[in-house]
């Protein structure tokens, strides 16, 4: 396709209709012929939405079809329209949701997961997906913790990577979608842990841990990125002209399209920052932005701020030919549909193939928290009570897509199909809601039910809706319902065990004692319960290591391992009783469970680390070697861990940071040689001086199975 000739034909309202985007829905003027609901209330002339360059939020190829035939109809220049959706963690068949793809610790199943939403996305019509989301993420009140892969930078960096490839493939497979990285940036530092909200932080925590997982997305190829709804240092990121052009398009050379959160460009008036829609359309066109979700800013100013010499057309084409180039990069000229098709939607959603990806993703991400040793689960037993709010539901998480409960198998299900259905009993106890209160006739229900039972299986947590966009929490335990449901129901039958369901990291610490094993599958998706039977029943072993700390309360938050130290730590952190010392009256420092934190059926050794040179040049390495041991008698794995933290630096260092890790899969009593290599680039970061470099100096290093644990060892960079 000759792009600029067909630029050259396009009038600017067309053009500023390309760098729009509408609810699918507008594009059918709602039910009938009219232009009505929220398209009117946007003013939209029949010309605007007939040129219109790309739409969100629909469902199906068969849809998909129908919008796009009447969208070649009446598009003047007839260029295709770009489908866009936000395939999060799966499109029909659900995977966990992004945080329990983290605990997998395994970036080459996100890929392999991402590539099977991509293909069922792509099928239903999905062109472009609003994924990845790589935010940083340090407080567990904010509600879309669920849908990032954690609180650490390195491994946030590997996942933003993953997902691109595993979407995007090389961008000519016949399923290969184009990812959307977002949201840019620093969404997830949200004052208070509320959605939304202002983010206020120096230029040197921004580059040195926000900004990586998106800079890792660009270098990895991502197709477009998407920009956040919050301030940064009194900038709305839409009109962001620093963040936009001067880091993204300048220093990082991404030209490819940046597309606006949704009404975002409308939001810079209630931020304080533009008066009207006018300034809106100007800032963000100054700073960058190509399309504009869901407002009609640029549709309506961009003329007027052409004709009075503040924007020039150069600027409108640039973005316009962005857009042109990814849609002609995607062949949509050739062939509108892309790979959207009726039939392989029913071949390949929820195929058996899809099915078992989702399963496997399951197995991995599920943590053991703790276990007294009522795990695993005998299956030669009569019967097993599945007690709590997610004993029969609650498996599909927020940001699901085309997902759907009724195709999920519940706990109840999945033990059934393991043990034989007639062998489990289920009382709910209470509904799961978050002040929800107990109530005395359920509790005694489920109390009846656990005594005729041999096990108990406590299905608690946090509904879906509790997390998510807009879905922000000032108190993160479960409710007095399900906690008294819980402690009745163990003292009844301790032979019990809590799986818990959510999308964030919970405060456990008021109920943790009276539990005598828990685990947290997050919200699992499509195989939830089939995943967790197994895994009760001893028939996998648990893998999964937290991505995220779990704090003892929520005045914690946030809470980080990769935290800076104080003039006055703890002498003792098991220990909050001096004075002086920066610490919490009526709280310990440390988390209930740390990040890269998780039990197993066995039990592993990791030896002290050794270095083959305590001292290295500039342009050396220096080899770290420890070796691993499955001591106990079961296979299994773990997440071999290794921390640096700089000791003294121009500008202060974290206590620890991860560097690098590897999982080891091992036989009973198998011993593996794990090494990494540290190089000149391990130990760079954002110096005083401005520059991205290593500081000579002394630095501890540690290898464990999580943050918090271990010896350190020294060496030196010259
Ligand atoms: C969310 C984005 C999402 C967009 C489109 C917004 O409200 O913040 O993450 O991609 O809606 O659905």
């Amino acid at each position: 396709m000759d792009l600029q000739a067909l630029l050259g034909k396009m009038t600017l309202e067309q053009k500023l209709a390309q760098m729009s985007q509408f609810n699918a829905v507008f594009l059918f003027r709602d039910a009938g012929g009219e232009i009505t609901g929220p398209a009117k209330a946007l003013a939209l002339t029949e010309d605007e939405l007939n040129a219109t360059g790309s739409v969100l939020n629909f469902i199906g190829a068969k849809r998909m079809k129908e919008i796009q035939d009447r969208h070649m109809q009446d598009d003047p220049n007839k260029i295709p329209l770009l489908f866009m959706q936000d395939v999060i963690h799966g499109y029909r068949t659900i995977y966990p949701v992004p945080l329990g793809m983290g605990a997998t610790w395994e970036p080459a199943l996100m890929e392999e997961c991402c590539k099977m939403a991509a293909k069922e996305a792509a099928v239903a019509g999905v062109q472009v997906t609003f994924a990845p989301m790589v935010d940083l993420v340090r407080d567990c009140r904010w509600g879309r913790v669920m849908e990032s892969t954690g609180e650490d930078p390195y491994l946030n960096c590997l996942f933003s990577k993953a997902q691109v490839r595993g979407f995007q493939g090389d961008m000519t497979g016949k399923y290969d979608i184009a990812a959307c990285v977002k949201h840019f940036a620093a969404y997830g530092a949200a004052e208070g842990g509320r959605d939304y909200n202002t983010v206020d932080m120096s230029e040197r925590s921004l580059r040195q841990d926000y900004l990586p997982a998106y800079k890792a997305a660009v270098d990895e190829g991502v197709e477009m990125l998407m920009t956040s709804f919050n301030l940064i240092n009194g900038v709305p990121s839409s009109g962001n002209k620093w963040l936009v052009d001067t880091v993204l398009r300048k220093e990082w050379g991404f030209d490819k399209v940046v597309i606006s959160d949704y009404d975002a460009f409308r939001e810079m008036k209630k931020h304080g920052y533009c008066e009207n829609d006018y300034e809106c359309a100007y800032a963000a066109l100054e700073a960058g932005t190509d399309i504009e979700m869901m407002s009609n800013c640029y549709v309506k100013n961009v003329k007027q701020l052409i004709d009075e010499g503040k924007i020039s057309m150069a600027q409108v084409d640039k973005a316009v030919m962005r857009i042109l180039e990814l849609k002609d990069k995607m062949g949509l000229f050739e062939n509108p549909y892309g790979a959207a098709s009726e039939e392989e939607e029913i071949k390949f959603n929820l195929c058996p193939e899809h099915r078992a990806l989702a399963k496997k993703a399951v197995l991995k991400s599920a943590v053991l928290l703790k276990n007294d040793g009522v795990l695993p689960l005998s299956d030669n037993i009569a019967k097993v009570a599945v007690v709590g709010p997610f004993a029969d539901k609650g498996m599909i998480g927020a940001w699901s897509c085309g997902g759907k409960e009724e195709e999920a198998v519940s706990v109840a299900d999945g033990i059934g199909a393991l043990i034989g259905k007639t062998k489990v009993k289920v009382v709910l106890g209470c509904e799961g809601t978050a002040k929800e209160k107990p109530d005395a006739k359920e509790i005694a229900k489920a109390v009846r039910l656990v005594k005729n039972s041999d096990y108990v299986v406590l299905c608690l947590g946090e509904k879906r809706e509790y997390s998510g966009e807009g879905n922000s929490r000032a108190d993160v335990t479960l409710s007095e319902a399900q906690k008294t449901l819980a402690r009745s129901v163990v003292e009844a039958n301790p032979n019990a065990v809590a799986v818990l369901f959510n999308g964030r990291p919970l405060a456990l610490s008021d109920i943790i004692d009276d539990l005598p094993a828990v685990m947290t599958v997050w919200q699992p998706g499509t195989e939830g319960g089939s995943a967790v039977a197994d895994l009760l029943f001893g028939k996998e072993n648990f893998e999964g290591r937290l991505p995220m700390s779990f704090p003892r309360e929520v005045g914690q938050a946030p809470l980080y391992y990769n935290r800076m130290r104080t003039g006055r730590p703890p002498r003792d952190p098991n220990d909050n009783s001096r004075g002086y010392e920066s610490r919490y009256l009526d709280c310990l420092n440390t988390p209930l469970f740390p990040f890269g934190y998780g039990l197993s059926y066995t039990t592993f050794e990791i030896t002290p680390p050794m270095l083959d040179k305590t001292e290295m040049n500039r342009g050396e390495e220096i080899k770290v070697s420890v070796k691993v041991k499955n001591t106990g008698s079961v296979a299994g794995s773990t997440v071999v861990q290794m921390y640096l933290c700089d000791r003294f630096a121009s500008l202060v260092r974290p206590m620890q940071e991860l560097k690098g890790f590897e999982k080891v899969w091992l036989l009973p009593g198998e011993e593996k040689d794990v090494t990494f290599i540290i190089t000149e680039e391990t130990l760079k970061f954002y110096s005083a001086n401005g520059k991205f470099e290593a500081e000579s100096g002394e630095f501890n290093l540690w290898v464990s199975d999580s943050a918090e644990k271990g010896e350190s060892v020294t060496f030196k960079l010259n």
